[in-house]
Formats: C-alpha cells, structure tokens, sequence
C-alpha cells in the first residue's frame, strides 16, 4: 500500500515522477504529492484525490533533475492534502516519503517530539521531524537518518531530500517493497519496478534495514551498522505493454480477456520437452516429505487456496488445511510433524503473509510461494518459488491471476501425485487446453453478462451466491469480487447452510447465483434454489453442460468436474465488471483499497 518513487539525474524530473505514480496507483490512490530539488531548494506539490489531481497543480516551470514522489493508501489519518506525502520537517529542511507503517510512531513522538508542532496525523512526519531533531543535534544527514530508522518499529520503505544537498536521496526499507534502479547518468528509486521502466529495466532489490544513498552517478548499499555491500543488478524482465490498457476501457477487462491465454502459457511454462507437466525436484521433494500441507494466504489468493485443497487432496492424497494469513498468527492450528506452508499470493507483497512466513522461517518449516511476481518479498524468502506465468495484474479486483494460481495448483497437484506412483484419471495438459478455451467462449459472450448484471444487479442492495462443494468456493470469489467493485452487500454460502440462519435474509426480489457444475450435487444445489425462490428470491442459475435445466440462465461449457472452477468464475467476474459499470464505480480503483496489501 502505498507507492514511492525516486529520480536524480540529469533532466527535469516532474514528469518522470508523475509517470511513475501514475504506474504505482494501483498501491493506492486517496491522495498524491512529490518534491523536487534544485538549486534553490525543495518544493513540495501534493493533493487529495488522484495522479491526475496532483499533475493539475504541479508548477511546470519548476525545474529539478532531482525528486521523490508518493501515492497514498491511508492508514494513520484521513485522506487529505494535510496527511498526504510528501511531509516535512518544522524548518522544510527535509522532506520525506514512507509506504508502511510505524507501530511506536506515539511513543518516538512523546519521547522524542514533544517540543515539536506536528500538523499531520501521519506516523510519517514522526520520522522526518525526528532526522531533523537529530542533525538540529550536530549529526549530518546520513547519520541522522540511520539513528531514526534505528529508534523505528514497524515497516517502512523511505525516500528523504535534505534541502541543503540537491545531489543526494536517502533511501532506506524494512519489510516495504523497494527497489533502486540504475540508469546512465541517473538513477531511480521505486516500490515497483513497473514504474520506472519509462527510465531502465535495470534494478537492484534492497534488503531489510538497508540504508542506500542513491546519487546521479553512485548508488551504495550500507546495513545499518554502515557495512558496504556489493550486489549486482538485475533486469527487469517486463515488457511496458503489459502494462498498458491498450484499447480496453478497464484494466479488469483486458486481465480476464488474458485468461485463456495466460492458460496456455501456464501450460508451456510447466510442460518438459517431452510434454509433461514438470516441477522441480526439490519442490516435489519437500511436497513428499511433508505430512500435511498448510495454505496461508488472503483474499481471492485464499480462495484459490480453497481449491487448490481439493486439487492436492483429490490427486496428491496429502492433507490440506487452509488459512487466512492474517488470523493464523493468534490462531495457529497444532501443526503436524513435518508441515510444509505453501503461500499464495499475486503480489508476493502481502504483509499478512509476510508475516506468517517470517514466523514460520524462524521455527524451521519449509515454504513455498505460488505468486505472479519474480522477486517479490514472499518469493525471495521462501524456500521454494512457482510463478504464475499470468503477467502484471494492475485492477484491484484479482481475475486472471486467480484463475492462473488454480492453474499452477493443479499442476502441483498432478506432478506430485504421479511422483507418488498415483494414477491421476485424466490428462491435465489437454484439460487445461479445454479450460482454455471454454474460457474463449465465456470471453465471447459478454453480452448475456451485461445482461445478467442489468436485470439482477442495477439497483440491488445485496446478492447471495450459492453452491455446494467446489461451488461454494467460487462463490465466495463472485461475493468478494461483485462486493469490492459494486458496493453491492455480497456473500457466498453453502447452499446446505442456507436453512441454519441465512435464509432469513431472502426478500422478494433477492438475487441468488446459483452454481451448478457438480454432478453429484446437482439435485441438492437446484432443490435450494427452490427453498430461496419459493420465499421470494430471484434466482440466476449458472449450470455446466451436461447438467443443464430450463430455468437456467447460463450454461458454461464442459470441462473436467474438478478443474469447473477455473471457467465458473469467468462469468463471476464478467457479471461484476457490469455491475460496477452499471452502478458508475470507479472498476480498476474501488474505493478504500488497494493492490497490494503491504500493511498487517
Ligand atoms: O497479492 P495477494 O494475492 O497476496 O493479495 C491478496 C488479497 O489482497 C487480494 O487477493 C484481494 O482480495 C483482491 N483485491 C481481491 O480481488
């Protein structure tokens, strides 16, 4: 949650700066700033509200080769021009941008601060005012920078100008994405190397508690107690199309259009030579070794890990338990004797995670990340990646990088069954070709979507999704997915849990989306469609072919019974997207969230 970026060089750097925010809003985007330095010293520009907001009231006659800038998700105060980044220190002699938070922000300001006016609510002007308090105490800028990030508790991922040093940003991390780019004659800082790549595609990954002191010509890496170190860049292997809209209206539009290609790639990423699906030794090795496998993770991830607990179960014979990432830390189950923690995460940037995987790292557990992103924080400290191969996901709502981690969990599952001496009942590459394009299909039938959410969903206050066994599942994913973008009050239930309370929710005219791709649940599923509609509800059937009725409003085609969740979700997410467009939502930026969730 929030996006920092960084420029020194050797042109005017406003732009740059700007372009890179416009990149990094997805981490956020309730309020905006940058600063620049030249010269005559800093100035700061910053606004409520978007990039676009911030670009109307930058002055375009300041000129600054040198800059940092900061798009806002707020934790510690309202979003406002106040409380926007970037902040600065009583005298305006340093200017400073965070993304994470500062836990014992009260108490370094009760200690440290209590002679100081601040007019923030943020934790980050604690940090600037204290390195100010500190070089007021005859320390020099670098020195009072390292005694702060020393006295801070939490994450953060910095960036810091000294008005009387136009040549020189501090930087420095803990637990935040933060990346330093290397270009000729300029160098860039970034939460994301996507926003940068205007510039370079050559980056180095920063450490926890680096402190970098990043200049036109010089980057050096230093731990806190002030130890060089060397590390070698690496490039950035994105193409800059792929993030762009091209000419779809939304981003959530284009990334569940990429679906049945992002399939296919999955499939040729994993697939040997000789046309098997592989996985490398020592991740079937620690999937062997294990007794039972525990999935952590949030959200869709979560739900996808919901899934993947019938794809391991069903084919692999390993025992699965789930978890909300951020739960499992004050609920943690009796762990067997030889776990292994499976992650999945389309950022690899989630703090909830993050979090379990640190505590379990320190208790000796093996881990392995399923996440779309090479490098990120969850993948560098596991001991185990396997990429989702669906390329950058910038909407909010999660689509194809949902369906891309049931993809690779399937994989997981088949290799390591087979590795088992198991015999899996079908042929997973040519399934997930039949995945793929019975995704083509529903991609090609957006109109009945935008019909469907017309009629059940324009002017509804709620909407219960319903389902039995896997269908459950992908019925939370439509909930969490109509719910974040529409406002619409969604919830996925069993539909055997419908008579034990919720029932009581259906009016006359409650919408139900019923999932009905089960064959050996088909008879219940339709009889609580019934219960629902005969108390008034409005029903809205999505069968699989072969099990099709009348009374059905969509068939999905065929495909294997276990793999459905991969194509019932399509028509989730597609309903969704109309909803939200039929409502005016902001689709790609739903109010009071963000991509990636990088506070606990
Ligand atoms: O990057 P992650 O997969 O770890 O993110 C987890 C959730 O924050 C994420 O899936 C979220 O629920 C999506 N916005 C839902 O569409």
């Amino acid at each position: 949650m929030c996006g920092i970026v960084g420029f020194i060089g050797n042109q005017d750097s406003k732009e740059i700066l700007l372009k890179g925010l416009e990149k990094l809003e997805y981490r956020g985007y309730d309020s905006a700033g940058i600063a620049v330095i030249n010269e005559n010293g800093v100035k700061v520009f910053k606004e409520k509200g978007r990039i676009a907001d911030l670009r109307s009231i930058v002055d375009e006659n300041t000129l600054a080769s040198t800059g940092i800038g900061h798009t806002r998700w707020a934790t510690h105060g309202v979003p406002s021009t106040v409380n926007a980044h970037p902040h600065q220190s009583t005298t305006a002699r340093y200017t400073l941008v965070h993304n994470g938070v500062i836990e014992n922000y009260d108490l370094l300001k009760r200690e440290y601060l209590q002679n100081v006016t601040l007019i923030s609510d943020t934790d980050t002007e604690v940090i600037v005012q204290m390195i100010e308090l500190f070089a007021k105490d005859g320390l020099n800028t670098e020195e009072a920078f390292r005694k702060t990030l020393t006295l801070l508790k939490g994450s953060y991922a910095l960036a810091l100008l000294d008005n009387q040093d136009n040549e020189t940003i501090y930087v420095a991390k803990n637990k935040s994405p933060l990346l330093v780019g290397l270009g000729d004659d300029f160098n860039v800082v970034a939460s994301d190397a996507m926003a940068m790549l205007q510039v370079t595609n050559q980056y180095v990954e920063l450490m926890d508690k680096e402190i970098v002191i990043v200049k036109k010509n010089e980057v050096t890496i230093q731990t806190l107690n002030g130890e060089i170190i060397n590390r070698a860049p690496y490039t950035a292997e994105l193409d800059a199309s792929d993030i762009e809209k091209g000419t779809y209206p939304h981003y959530m539009l284009k990334e569940i259009d990429e679906q049945p290609a992002v399939m296919r790639k999955i499939v040729q990423k994993y697939q040997s030579e000789q046309g098997q699906l592989t996985i490398s030794e020592d991740i079937l090795q620690a999937m062997n070794d294990a007794d039972r496998i525990y999935i952590i993770a949030a959200g869709t991830s979560y739900h996808a890990g919901l899934v993947g607990k019938q794809f391991i179960e069903k084919m692999a014979k390993i025992p699965v338990e789930v978890h909300i990432s951020s739960e499992f830390g004050y609920n943690m189950p009796l762990l067997s004797e030889k776990p292994l923690f499976i992650f999945i995460s389309q950022s690899g940037e989630t703090a909830d995670s993050r979090a379990v995987l640190v505590e379990v790292k320190e208790k000796g557990y093996k881990a392995l990340t399923i996440t779309n992103v090479p490098g990120s924080t969850l993948s560098r400290e596991a001991d185990y990646t396997l990429l989702l191969h669906a390329g950058p996901e910038i909407a909010v709502a999660s689509t194809k990088a949902y369906t891309a981690q049931l993809a690779v969990l399937a994989i997981l599952a088949e290799v390591t069954a087979k590795s088992r001496g198991l015999e899996v009942q079908f042929d997973l590459v040519q399934e997930l070709g039949i995945v793929a394009n019975a995704m083509d299909v529903l991609c090609g039938a957006k109109e009945d979507f935008e019909n469907i959410a017309r009629e059940f969903l324009a002017t509804t206050r709620n909407c219960f999704f319903i389902g039995r066994g896997i269908d459950f599942y992908v019925g939370l994913e439509g909930a969490l997915k109509l719910k974040e973008i529409s406002y619409i009050q969604a919830e996925g239930f069993a539909g055997g849990e419908l008579k034990h309370g919720t029932i009581a929710l259906i009016e006359n005219g409650t919408p139900i989306i019923a999932l009905a791709t089960q064959e050996s649940v088909n008879l219940s599923i339709r009889g609580n469609v019934k219960e629902v509609v005969a108390r008034g509800a409005n029903p809205c059937i999505i069968s699989m072919k072969g099990l099709e009725t009348d009374e059905d409003r969509f068939t999905i085609p065929e495909v294997h019974e276990l793999l459905t969740p991969l194509i019932s979700v399509v028509p989730l997410q597609l309903i969704s997207y109309y909803a939200a467009l039929h409502r005016d939502c902001d689709v790609d930026k739903p109010r009071n969230l963000a991509k990636s969730v990088t506070v606990e």
